[in-house]
């Protein structure tokens, strides 16, 4: 060893830091959360300190308050009813719904300037009742703030129940960039609320459902074909029927995220986003004019065409995925999607570039192998995705 090599060492001494911290947090299936009677809520402030009068903060959904009861009211009555628990540290503050939240940053801001005025600390409850975008925002909110207040999520939606809500990640849009900004941050806990579906407009409805039908065609063939069983029920919204697919859904999503092996995808593998890269592209290029959800359904449809060409899908299949999402509500083309950069190359395209960035490594895209079964590949023939698109096209116009 050269002689400044040894003097390097000698100066040089490494310590190894380790430690591993066990998340669990409670997924609760309720109904009529803020019902006073109900002791859902209670109890999992409760939780971990049980006989404390505990503060929290709600932050709502103001689609929610658009209803003919008030979500608001209904807790300020549920914290009256149980206030020997319960402290409201200010009555419960009102978030736009929708991605506008995650896009104008000063909702985030003033979420923040709120928890600081009212001298929420870290064993404080911050509560987020609302859709995927009011969750993610809010979620980003308290973990960051004192870097991270107690967080519990009440999701109001079908895809914020059966997916996002019941995950550990949080995010903001900036740059025009889809979550660009966020965390992961198991929350306290999720209460899952069936009754706050039934004022969801239908088109949130219809969209929320393509997180399961992606689940199902990744992950559980069974779960598959009990969708396609239940096909005119799930189409018309039957409670019974929706509830099962909600729950179903939020276990293959509890699932991989606790025993994946890879909850804070550390990897290159994003297991869950079948379908998402041109998703979340079609999102940003449509101003959010297009649903999570609805992009999602695109995005399926026009990977399972691409699995099919790349030889991985058998032929037609990809066919009765669409007809599937096609019934339950989902339209399967947009222009947007048409829309070409200054190169002539279609601008959606680009998608698999911020795919890969978002998480650094490889690229890794979920395919299917069959239905039921994701496989991941590396690689994406733009040209075999060209006519995929084409494929696509063709179908919406014919
Ligand atoms: N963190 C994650 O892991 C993750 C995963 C998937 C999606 N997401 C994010 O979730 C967001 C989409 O969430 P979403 O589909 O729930 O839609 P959303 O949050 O955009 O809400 C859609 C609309 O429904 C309204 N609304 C919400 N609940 C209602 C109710 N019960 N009754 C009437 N109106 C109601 C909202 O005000 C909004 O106008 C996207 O930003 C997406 O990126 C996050
Ligand atoms: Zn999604």
């Amino acid at each position: 060893m050269a002689a400044d090599a040894r003097s390097a060492q000698a100066r040089t001494a490494t310590h190894w830091q380790r430690f591993a911290v066990p998340y669990e947090f409670p997924v609760v299936f309720t109904e009529g959360v803020f019902d006073p009677e109900n002791p859902v809520l209670r109890d999992v402030l409760c939780r971990v300190e049980p006989g404390k009068r505990h503060r929290v903060v709600f932050f709502v959904d103001d689609g929610l308050d658009a209803g003919r009861t008030p979500v608001s009211e209904a807790i300020a009555r549920y914290a009256q009813r149980h206030a020997d628990a319960i402290e409201l540290a200010c009555p419960p503050v009102a978030m736009p719904g929708g991605e506008k939240v995650k896009t104008e940053l000063h909702f985030v801001e003033s979420a923040q300037q709120k928890l600081f005025d009212l001298h929420v600390d870290r064993h404080s409850f911050v509560v987020a009742v609302g859709g995927g975008a009011v969750l993610d925002a809010i979620g980003l909110v308290a973990a960051t703030t004192h870097r991270g207040v107690r967080h519990i999520r009440i999701p109001s939606t079908v895809l914020a129940q059966n997916d996002s809500g019941v995950g550990v990640k949080n995010g903001v849009n900036l740059q025009g960039v889809k979550n660009f900004v966020g965390t992961f941050a198991p929350p306290f806990a999720v209460i899952n609320d069936m009754e706050f579906i039934v004022t969801l407009p239908e088109r949130d409805k219809i969209a929320g459902m393509a997180e399961a039908v992606k689940v199902a065609l990744i992950r559980d063939a069974e779960f598959f074909g009990w969708i396609e069983r239940h096909m005119d029920d799930l189409a018309t919204f039957e409670r019974a029927a929706m509830a099962t697919m909600i729950r179903r859904c939020a276990e293959l999503h509890m699932r991989q995220i606790g025993q994946g092996g890879d909850p804070f995808e550390t990897g290159s593998a994003r297991p869950l986003d079948y379908g998402h890269w041109s998703a979340h592209k079609l999102e940003s290029l449509t101003r959010h004019h297009v649903r999570h959800g609805e992009a999602v359904a695109i995005g399926m449809a026009l990977d399972a065409r691409y699995s099919v060409l790349a030889g991985q899908l058998a032929p037609g299949e990809e066919e009765r995925i669409c007809a599937l999402l096609e019934y339950l509500g989902f339209n399967l083309w947009h222009p947007a999607l048409a829309k070409s950069g200054a190169n002539g190359e279609w601008v959606i395209l680009e998608g698999l570039r911020d795919f890969q960035e978002h998480l650094g490594g490889e690229l890794t895209v979920t395919l299917l192998g069959g239905i039921g079964t994701g496989v991941e590949v590396h690689e994406i023939d733009r040209e075999r995705m060209r006519q995929a698109m084409a494929w696509l096209k063709g179908r919406a116009s014919a």
